[in-house]
C-alpha cells in the first residue's frame, strides 16, 4: 500500500488537531474528506486541502448521530472510491465539577466524544474489512489517565475510547486493520483557549517540557500510526504531552 492516493477520513477536521492531521496526511498525498457538524468550516479546510493538490470533500456531520454517519462513509466511498483511513478526531467538552455536572451533559460528551467513536469505527471498517487494509486513529487524552477536577464526563469518554480502540484492533488484526489512539496534552487550540489565564498558568507547571503542544505536533504521531509501514502497531497509544505524563 502507498500512502499517496489512499482516503482518509477526518472528523471534527475543520480546525484545530483535526485540521493540522488533515493537512499532514494531504501533505503526503492522502485524498481527505472533512467529516464536521461546521459544514461551512468543513468546506473552507476542504478548499485549503485541495490547494495541497489531493482530492478533497467536506461533510456536514453529527458524529453521534447513526444516519449521518453512514450517509458520510457511503458519500466517501462513492466519490473517492476507497476509505483507507479513519481519524476519529471529533471531540468536545462541557465541564463542571461532579455534583454540578447536569445529565444533559454528560449524555452530551459521552455521545459525541465516544459513541461518535463507535459509529463511525463500525462503519468505515465495514469498507476496510472488504479491502483488508485500514487504519484507525482515535484522538484520546492525557486526562483519560490522569484524570482533571471539572471533567468527569470528558475523561471518562476519553478513557473509553482507550478501551474501545484495544477491542477494534483484536477484533480485526486478521484483516490487515490496525487501531491505535494519541492521548495529547495540552494543545493550543479553540477548545483550550476559552480556559481561564490561571488555570493554564497552573497546567504549565505540570509540563515539563514547559510550554503548551501544537497541533502539528498532534498529527506528526497520527501519520505515523496511519503510515502503511506501522502495519505491526496496533492497540497502542501514543501520547504526545511534554512529559506531562509518562
Ligand atoms: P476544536 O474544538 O478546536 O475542534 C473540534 C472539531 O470537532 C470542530 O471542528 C467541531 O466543529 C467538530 N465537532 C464537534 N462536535 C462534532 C460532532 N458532533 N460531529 C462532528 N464534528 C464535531 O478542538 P481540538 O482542540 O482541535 O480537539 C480535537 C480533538 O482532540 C478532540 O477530540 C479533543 O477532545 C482532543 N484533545 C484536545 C486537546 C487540547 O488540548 N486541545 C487535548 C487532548 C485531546
Amino acid at each position: 500500500m502507498d500512502f499517496k492516493g489512499q482516503t482518509a477520513v477526518v472528523t471534527g477536521g475543520a480546525r484545530g488537531i483535526g485540521k493540522a492531521i488533515a493537512l499532514r496526511l494531504a501533505r503526503e498525498g492522502v485524498n481527505i474528506a472533512v467529516a464536521d457538524i461546521g459544514a461551512g468550516e468543513a468546506e473552507a479546510t476542504a478548499v485549503e486541502l485541495r490547494g495541497h493538490g489531493v482530492r478533497a470533500i467536506a461533510l456536514g456531520m453529527n458524529v453521534s448521530s447513526s444516519s449521518d454517519v453512514q450517509k458520510a462513509m457511503e458519500t466517501v466511498v462513492k466519490e473517492m472510491g476507497r476509505l483507507d483511513i479513519l481519524i476519529n478526531n471529533a471531540g468536545i467538552t462541557k465541564d463542571a465539577l461532579l455534583i454540578r455536572m447536569k445529565e444533559e451533559d454528560w449524555d452530551a460528551v459521552l455521545d459525541i466524544n465516544l459513541k461518535g467513536v463507535f459509529l463511525c469505527s463500525k462503519e468505515a471498517v465495514k469498507y476496510m474489512s472488504k479491502q483488508r487494509y485500514g487504519r484507525v486513529v482515535n484522538i484520546a487524552s492525557v486526562v483519560a489517565f490522569i484524570g482533571n477536577p471539572g471533567q468527569a464526563n470528558y475523561s471518562a469518554s476519553k478513557a473509553g475510547i482507550v478501551g474501545l480502540t484495544k477491542t477494534i484492533a483484536r477484533e480485526y488484526a486478521g484483516r490487515g486493520i490496525t487501531a491505535n489512539a494519541v492521548a495529547p496534552g495540552f494543545i493550543t487550540t479553540a477548545m483550550t483557549e476559552a480556559l481561564p489565564e490561571n488555570v493554564k498558568q497552573e497546567m504549565l507547571k505540570a509540563i515539563p517540557a514547559g510550554r503548551f503542544g501544537t497541533p502539528e505536533e498532534v498529527a506528526e504521531a497520527v501519520r505515523f500510526l496511519a503510515a502503511p509501514e506501522s502495519a505491526y502497531i496496533t492497540g497502542h497509544v501514543v501520547h504526545v504531552n511534554g512529559g506531562m505524563f509518562m
